[in-house]
């Protein structure tokens, strides 16, 4: 399929489809402490989801039993909520979800701290995020595809970091994946598309503490760093504008 390009009356839809599902990370955002069950968290979450008249987007794709990717710790990833899994103190934990509001989706993920956690592993979320907004200060009309994926790499690479390279950003619009799948590291001999307006993209840089290989659990979804390391992921939802910078459809303005 090829990259898609929206309407102003398609990016209105997103940008709602976004502004939900930002208010939806908040309230999971509030729930997380030591104690509380990633089932908990994935209920809270499709309910946020369900009462603001979003669809959650995770549910069934592919045979994923949840609305909500919950991933502790060593897991990058789609990691399977689980009534046992017992959030403590010093967790880390990422939510990645999204809902799809009158046909159109949104994604967006976030990695949190459960209580106090170390000083090491909450600048691996902090360089995570910051990852993003490197990448997407070249997310503009003009430029090319692989500019985003050169600056999250070239930011990462001093921290000594592992940028996972098997799972990529993607477009979205009225499918959750869309072309152009956008790789977090840098690519050699390849400039990508050209970014135009009205594209909509998923930039969502995933980094692990060690080294950078990963591997599936039996589950056939839970991605884990192989070397047993923290990973953090961030994720939002982006519009490619007319002029200067991206516009964030995936949290509160
Ligand atoms: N939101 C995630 C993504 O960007 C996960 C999709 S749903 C899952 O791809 F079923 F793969 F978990
Ligand atoms: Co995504």
């Amino acid at each position: 399929m090829p990259v898609t390009i929206k309407s102003e009356e398609e990016l209105n839809l997103m940008r709602k489809a976004g502004e939900l599902l930002a208010q939806v990370h908040e309230e999971m955002h509030d729930v997380i402490r030591p104690g509380i069950s990633t089932l908990e968290i994935d209920r809270i979450g499709e309910e946020a989801i369900r009462k603001r008249g979003g669809i959650p987007n995770c549910k069934d794709y592919e045979g994923y039993p949840a609305s909500v990717c919950i991933s502790v710790n060593d897991e990058v990833v789609h990691g399977i909520p689980k009534e046992d899994t017992i959030l403590k103190e010093g967790d880390i934990v990422s939510l990645d979800t999204g809902l799809i509001y009158k046909g159109y989706h949104s994604d967006a993920a976030r990695t949190w701290g459960v209580g106090n956690i170390s000083e090491q592993a909450q600048k691996l979320i902090d360089v995570t995020e910051k990852s993003f907004f490197e990448g997407i200060k070249y997310a503009k009309a003009g430029n090319r595809l692989y500019d985003i994926s050169k600056a999250i790499d070239a930011f990462i690479k001093p921290y000594g970091y592992g940028i996972v390279r098997e799972l990529t950003g993607h477009g979205i619009g009225t499918e959750l994946h869309e072309e152009p799948y956008i790789p977090n590291y840098r690519q050699f001999l390849k400039r990508g598309i050209k970014l135009e307006a009205g594209m909509t993209l998923c930039v969502e840089p995933m980094i692990t503490m060690g080294k950078r290989k990963i591997a599936f659990l039996d589950d056939e979804w839970t991605v884990v760093t192989l070397d047993g390391s923290l990973a953090a992921h961030y994720e939002n939802t982006i519009a490619i504008t007319p002029s200067g910078e991206p516009e964030i459809l995936t949290i509160i303005k």
